[in-house]
């Protein structure tokens, strides 16, 4: 079933811009159209005046006459400026509707199949936990193959959440908020990527980690601090530290998650947060696939909270994306 809410709140910024072109066009039709219409009415008029050139009564009679075209081709476009808007929102919306369906069949699809893909992957993953508890008895080439099997499952399991989370986002769909503290999150996230920064022999050490709490949506909220750290050790270098920090500042709340990798160039800074995109230097170095849906994810979480996210880094020296929330005053 196609979610209607959520394709109209999808596409409803488009439409009103849609609205506004095809009401702009339309008006300056009609206000061509009224030009020319007072252009051969006072050609009339003054065609008819000319015998009577020399007297001033017809003169200001014509002038008269010329001033009430004047006012009611006014008011016919102020009356035809209501019936353009609504001609042009009519418009837009028999415009837009198959692209609607288009972005909701696309957005139902990824759910469906990211949904589908969850249970075998859920299967696959706990067989790889019976096996790695079982480690002891077997060989140890066969353990080291059933852990990165592992890994890559687990990291295939956070890329499907991303999608299902992406096409909840893009109906706009509520936060199940609650206080948060983030230190707890953080916590979490660190123990769940340690096998991942391990395989790369990174340490992932807690810098600073205070409490704090901000009303949100606990589930979303590690999805962004695990997207910034998976980020950091899948972007970043293999045998360095990633450090992650989380403090509270008066009202606002911070998450900065720092790497020691090759870093990011300015010039990336903005694109790295749109979807699909990567920075030129970062790509493929053979742990993970690059899908780019990480950041914008991140983004969005963060803004959905009325915060941000922000990167800065030095090209050879590192990146750090810190993360600022409203955070609740205890
Ligand atoms: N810590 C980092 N160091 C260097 N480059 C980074 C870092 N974090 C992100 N990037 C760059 O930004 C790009 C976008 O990141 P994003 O998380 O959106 O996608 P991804 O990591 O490629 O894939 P995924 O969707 O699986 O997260 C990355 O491909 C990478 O080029
Ligand atoms: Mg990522």
């Amino acid at each position: 079933m196609i979610d209607k809410r959520g394709v109209t709140a999808n596409i409803g910024a488009p439409r009103v811009r849609l609205t506004l072109a095809y009401a702009g066009l339309l008006f300056l039709l009609l206000a061509a159209f009224s030009v020319i219409v007072y252009g051969l009415l006072s050609t009339v008029v003054w065609q008819d005046v000319e015998p009577f050139r020399d007297d001033p009564a017809m003169l200001a009679a014509a002038h008269h006459m010329l001033k009430n075209y004047i006012v009611r081709l006014a008011i016919a476009n102020a009356a035809g400026l209501v019936l353009v808007v609504a001609v042009s929102a009519f418009l837009a919306k028999i415009t837009l509707r198959p692209l609607e369906q288009a972005i909701a069949l696309q957005r139902q699809f990824t759910n469906d199949a990211s949904h589908d893909l969850r249970t075998p992957l859920a299967v696959i993953r706990t067989e790889t936990s019976v096996a790695l508890a079982d480690c002891g008895s077997l060989p140890e080439e066969y353990c080291e193959r059933i852990q990165i099997i592992d890994e890559q499952a687990q990291r295939m399991q956070r890329l499907i959440d991303q999608l299902i989370t992406l096409s909840h986002l893009d109906a706009d769909s509520a936060l199940d908020r609650e206080p948060t503290d983030l230190r707890a999150v953080v916590n979490g996230v660190l123990r769940d990527l340690q096998p991942l920064a391990a395989a790369r022999r990174m340490e992932l050490n807690l810098g600073r980690a205070e409490s704090a709490v901000v009303m949100g949506d606990e589930l979303k909220l590690s999805q962004l601090v695990g997207n910034l750290v998976d980020n950091a050790i899948k972007h970043g270098k293999e045998a360095t530290a990633i450090d992650v920090s989380v403090w509270q500042q008066r009202d606002t709340a911070f998450v900065a998650v720092r790497d020691a990798g090759d870093g990011i160039a300015a010039s990336d800074f903005e694109r790295i947060f749109q979807r699909y995109q990567s920075s030129n230097g970062a790509l493929h170095n053979g742990v993970g696939a690059v899908h780019g849906l990480g950041l914008p994810l991140c983004r969005w979480i963060a803004r959905a909270h009325g915060g941000e996210v922000t990167v800065s880094s030095a090209l050879g020296r590192g990146s750090t994306f810190t993360v600022r929330l409203p955070a609740m005053l205890t």
